[in-house]
């Protein structure tokens, strides 16, 4: 697989400096991600030096499974020509071969291809855990948090949790995990004190990437007693 995946991006360098046909058209900067993984994989591009026409570019994208020419393309599909970003739905798990799609910028000036090669399993990364909460339990504080609604189905294709956490006014996080469970204590902490804290998802199997930073734990409204 390593051998195919060098020969294919050695065929994207090959195709990556713009000849004198399409100098007025740069080649799009093309970037693929599995966040919703194994349902599809979602590509933008944006457009390197675009034509100083106010003319829109267009573009087609198509991808093939594998670095033959022969292979058959498919349409990544797009919500409409002059979009930025397009979706190759039903994932090949774990293909021995590398997906390489072809991102095409058309102009009345001219067209210019970019290919990019890559392995689904790759370049996971998940969206940002949910709902992170923070609820006072005796003596202890007990952050809760969702995995990301984008990842289909948690149940199979399970994710790990790291967590930081910060005391208000500390300078240094302190990380734990990863860990499975969507709960975690923090066993020293001192419930009157505020705590700014964060969750990050992961694939289990260590696939891809962790998910960026969730959006700091909110304190859990307790119920007002008389
Ligand atoms: C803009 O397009 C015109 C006509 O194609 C060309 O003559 C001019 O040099 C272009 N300007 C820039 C800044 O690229
Ligand atoms: C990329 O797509 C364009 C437009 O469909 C096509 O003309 C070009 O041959 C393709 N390039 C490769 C390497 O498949």
């Amino acid at each position: 697989m390593s051998q195919r995946l060098l020969l294919s991006l050695t065929l994207w360098a090959s195709c990556s400096p713009s000849n004198a046909g399409t100098a007025a058209l740069s080649q799009p900067r093309v970037r693929c991600r599995a966040s919703r993984y194994p349902v599809a994989v979602d590509c933008s591009w944006t457009p390197l030096g675009a034509p100083n026409s106010t003319m829109a570019t267009s573009f087609v994208a198509t991808y093939r499974l594998g670095v033959a020419a022969q292979q058959q393309s498919q349409s990544c599909l797009q919500p409409n020509p002059q979009a930025t970003r397009c979706t190759i739905p039903h994932v090949h798990l774990f293909s021995m071969v590398p997906y390489v799609l072809n991102v095409t910028a058309v102009h009345p000036s001219g067209a210019s291809s970019s290919l990019l090669a890559f392995v689904a399993e790759q370049i996971i990364k998940p969206d940002p855990p949910e709902g992170v909460r923070l609820r006072t339990a005796g003596q202890r504080l007990q952050m809760l948090w969702h995995p990301p609604a984008s990842w289909p189905f948690p149940d199979i294709f399970s994710l790990k949790y790291r967590i930081r956490y910060r005391r208000h006014g500390a300078s240094h996080f302190r990380q734990v995990g990863p860990i499975e469970a969507t709960t975690f204590t923090l066993r020293a902490a001192q419930p009157r004190a505020k705590y700014f804290v964060q969750v990050s998802a992961q694939d289990l199997m260590d696939y891809g990437k962790p998910s960026d930073w969730s959006l700091p734990g909110q304190a859990e409204r307790t119920p007002l007693n008389p």
